[in-house]
């Protein structure tokens, strides 16, 4: 086995928090095993066109604590093309580089894929809000959005108690309902609307509301998933004119992308972080890195994006059976 002595990190697609402090933890694994990390900025862009910086201990200094990503992220069509990854390729090879680690989501594995047929070992880290990557639980970032969104519900509450109103949220999530799901238990929400499971306005939320009005209840919360296949303002109006009670909408949008992340988040980074490069300095690639039942372990990237995860049904039936 060729001893590996240059690895290179990227981030790519979505930033989420977390990803400076996995960055960080592939940074100073990788010189524990006495290896040298290059950090390339904005994604497979800064791959094609070499920007690249060399990282040292102190380089990622003091950034475990902030959101976002100091190499930059980016989407890059140029490497959806075998021309732009061949590029991608050329300049991995002209920095040195025995192996890359990419912290992003589904597409930036992809990318991924085809950099370790090409040769260059690629290994992934999940780095998403969404939690949408089907081979993990767990991917970095999403303790802390679901926090940064509970913390705007738990204010829009006592907006909405003040003024009896209904409360309509939309939470990011992409396709997936995730994000959702979690925020809508943990703020109590009367329903939660959630692309994988099919609701009926009029039963889950309009009869809730009347039930709840003759308790004495005056209002109520409704999480709806950016991907729940129809527009919130279109709900609210529904609900508005189904229960003559006042509604308002807000969509949190990127207030959930950022912010310091969560115990969860930089523990589950430095222990992804850390496989990622003990992978690649034996010289395995082609690999994400991933959690199950709190273990942290890894897989074939294809077998890993061809794996199925649907979202925790019980909690659904949980959520309504407790929202009263
Ligand atoms: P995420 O990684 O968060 O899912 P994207 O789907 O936007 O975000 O993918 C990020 C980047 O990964 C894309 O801009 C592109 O550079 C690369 N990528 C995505 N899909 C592929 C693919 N099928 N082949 C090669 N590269 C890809
Ligand atoms: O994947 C993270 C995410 O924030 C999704 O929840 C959302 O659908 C998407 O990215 C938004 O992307 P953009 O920043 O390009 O609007």
């Amino acid at each position: 086995m060729n001893k590996v002595k240059k690895i290179g990190v990227l981030t790519s697609g979505g930033d989420s928090p977390g990803m400076n402090a996995a960055i960080r933890a592939v940074v100073r694994s990788a010189i524990d095993f006495e290896m040298d990390i290059v950090g390339i900025r904005r994604g497979y862009n800064g791959l094609i066109n070499g920007d690249a910086v060399a990282l040292d201990s102190r380089s990622v200094s003091d950034i475990i604590q902030r959101g976002g990503t100091f190499l930059y992220t980016a989407r890059c069509m140029e490497f959806m093309n075998p021309e732009g990854r061949q590029l991608g390729l050329e300049m991995a090879q002209k920095l040195g580089l025995d192996g890359l680690v990419v912290i992003g989501g589904d597409g930036s594995f992809r990318g991924a894929e085809k950099l370790s047929e090409l040769g260059m070992p690629t290994v992934g880290i999940p780095g998403t809000i969404d939690n949408d990557i089907v081979c993990t639980e767990y991917s970095i970032g999403f303790d802390t959005a679901c926090n940064i969104a509970l913390e705007a519900v738990d204010r829009l509450r006592d907006t909405a108690l003040s003024h009896e109103k209904c409360s309509l949220i939309e939470v990011m999530g992409r396709y997936a309902g995730h994000l959702a799901l979690q925020v809508g238990v943990a703020a109590g929400a009367t329903a939660v609307l959630v692309p994988e499971k099919a609701s009926d306005i009029e039963k889950d939320i309009c009869e809730k509301i009347r039930e709840g009005r003759s308790s004495g209840k005056t209002h109520y919360i409704v999480i709806v998933a950016e991907g729940y296949k129809d527009k919130i303002d279109d709900i609210a109006k529904l609900i508005e004119t189904q229960t003559d009670i006042s509604t308002r909408v807000t969509v949190l949008g990127h207030i959930q992308r950022g912010g310091s992340p969560t115990v969860m988040d930089r523990v589950i980074a430095a222990r992804m972080g850390y496989r990622a490069v003990d992978l690649l300095r034996k010289g395995i690639g082609n690999r994400i890195v991933a959690i199950k039942n709190n273990e942290v372990v890894d897989y074939n990237i294809n077998e890993a994006l061809c794996m199925k995860k649907s979202i925790d049904l019980e909690l659904c039936e949980i959520c309504k059976s407790i929202a009263k």
